[in-house]
């Protein structure tokens, strides 16, 4: 029987009020930031996990999963363990983790460093990183914001990857959008010199400003020479969301912008 055709002969079991979710698993909002008057780029929601999904959370969270509680700076050589100074490149939603998990699966030498907020999607990433014998991947539950802000040091990121972030269409949310020049000041010092950005989405208006904004900035140079929306690079997944945009007719842009020597 699928998981989503539970009979009312078979209830999910209730939980007590004030008992955690998944007690070996991620906490819901570990840096308390729904208390922070912060504009986020993200709409906190309760979303149904699948069974499976559970399992995965309640089983591999203590080995691949880690809280964003803004309480203390990650060693990442020693979060991906072996003992090797692995490069590390941050994904910022990740969605259901397809993409990161292909990605991971295609470069075992690179550990991602995997981040949302979105229950469900931690489950299915870690439950593909199982199935596939992935072993680079660690999943953090939070805010990005608050993992670039008080918990990754100086130098320490060797790429950042943002697919698909969300597109806050209306102009009154524009503000929620995460490509903006504060975010890429936070971002800036936490990437290796050389390190490459890298942005898609299928929301042209967004396009046009996460060009604007990254060419603007003195920490990042555009890898074309045209200064404009790079190719689509082979190593890159179709996503979910790219997959949704594209059957609405969207056209997709990527964005491919290094970390200069200087700021
Ligand atoms: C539109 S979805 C794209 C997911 C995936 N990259 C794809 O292309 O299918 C954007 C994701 O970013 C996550 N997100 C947005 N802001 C975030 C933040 N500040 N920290 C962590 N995750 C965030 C959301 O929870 C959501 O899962």
């Amino acid at each position: 029987m699928s998981e989503s055709a539970a009979t009312p002969s078979s209830p999910r079991p209730s939980r007590p009020k004030g008992e955690p979710r998944f007690p070996d698993g991620p906490s819901p909002d570990p840096a308390g930031s729904h208390f922070e008057r912060r504009i986020r780029s993200f709409q906190p929601r309760r979303s149904r996990v699948t069974t499976s999904q559970a399992d995965a959370l309640q089983r591999l969270w203590p080995k691949w999963g880690l809280d964003i509680d803004g309480q203390r700076v990650l060693d990442l050589a020693d979060l991906f363990g072996g003992g090797g100074e692995l490069p590390v490149v941050l994904e910022i939603g990740f969605g259901m983790g397809e993409a990161t998990a292909q990605m991971a699966a295609d470069d075992p030498d690179t550990g991602i460093l995997a981040v949302d907020v979105h229950t469900p999607g931690q489950g299915n990433l870690l439950g593909l990183a199982e199935r596939n014998d992935l072993t680079n991947i660690r999943v953090a539950n939070g805010d990005a914001v608050i993992l670039l802000r008080e918990m990754l040091p100086p130098a320490s990121l060797d790429g950042l990857r943002v697919y698909f972030p969300d597109p806050w269409p209306k102009a009154r949310h524009h503000k929620r959008r995460i490509i903006q020049p504060d975010f890429l000041d936070l971002a800036a010092p936490r990437l290796k010199p050389g390190a490459l950005l890298h942005c898609a989405t299928d929301w042209e208006p967004y396009a046009e400003q996460m060009l604007d904004v990254l060419t603007a900035h003195p920490a990042f140079e555009n890898t074309q020479a045209d200064g404009g929306y790079a190719p689509r690079p082979s190593f890159r997944p179709l996503t979910r969301f790219e997959g949704q945009g594209l059957d609405k007719g969207h056209v997709v842009h990527d964005l491919l912008f290094r970390r200069t020597t200087g700021e």
